[in-house]
């Protein structure tokens, strides 16, 4: 869970990357605890579908685009909430492990990035259907305590109704997940107005998720290495062209 170190990333970039980190937080003690849970993975760019850097300005629709990371075969959400998210929220594992969330990305720190991958029973958005969407209109659900509510911008899973908030830090509003939605650690370059996605913070559930799915995520993505992570680029493409049949409730 702290292992910070990349599995398929370069041993002189993990170097670089803890002698940053190590700067950063001898500079400034208290964020050691909002720093330590996050797993370094390769610096991806994420492009669209002709293979373009996905401009972090134009993610203005209010839908759900879909990604893998930090595997090829792991799928993440990426959204644009539409006002700041600060973050620092606290927030905690399914093992009990604290964590602070990031908060959102891009121009107006308001691109967020989750795992789609239901902390659960991992129901995840493949090309046929998808039991597991943002909800960007108002939707009807129960709460942690069993009350009815209405929100807008949740991510719902419909197979047994678990329910996160996006906003913050994908935490559990209802439902038996058992931990928030692993957040994925985004990186806004100002200049070119790219994103990256770099690492991951919170409860991974990648192993299970390989050991449950990986016969099919190998038929499904035409690869042998279920586990090979993403290099360079990463393709985002709008959730309602990913997913045939988006399943809601
Ligand atoms: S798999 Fe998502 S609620 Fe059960």
């Amino acid at each position: 869970m702290t292992d910070a170190r990349p599995p398929g990333g370069s041993r002189r970039g993990f170097f670089r990357t803890c002698l940053a980190t190590a700067t950063l937080v001898a500079s400034n003690p208290s964020l050691l605890a909002r720093a330590a849970p996050v797993r370094h993975y390769n610096r991806v760019l994420l492009v669209d579908e002709k293979g373009e850097p996905i401009r972090a300005q134009a993610l203005t629709g209010g839908g759900a685009y879909i990604f893998h990371y930090p595997h090829v075969t792991t799928p993440c959400f990426l959204l644009d909430i539409g006002r700041p998210l600060a973050g620092g929220n606290a927030l905690k594992t399914g093992d009990g492990e604290a964590y602070e969330w990031q908060g959102g990305a891009g121009p107006g720190a308001s691109v967020v990035a989750f795992s789609a991958i239901c902390a659960h029973k991992l129901s995840y958005p493949t090309r046929t259907l998808s039991f597991l969407n943002y909800r960007a209109e108002s939707t009807p659900f129960m709460n942690g305590e069993l009350a009815e509510e209405e929100r807008k911008q949740i991510i719902y899973c419909c197979s047994e109704r678990s329910v996160y908030d996006p906003a913050r830090g994908a935490e559990v509003l209802g439902g038996p997940a058992r931990q928030p939605l692993a957040a994925i650690e985004l990186e806004y370059e100002a200049q070119t107005g790219r994103l990256y996605a770099v690492g991951t913070r919170g409860g991974e559930l990648y192993e299970e998720f390989f050991r449950r799915f990986g016969f099919k995520l190998a038929l499904d993505h035409g690869i042998e290495d279920v586990r090979a992570l993403a290099e360079e680029r990463a393709e985002a493409v709008a959730h309602e062209r990913y997913s045939a049949q988006p399943v809601t409730c």
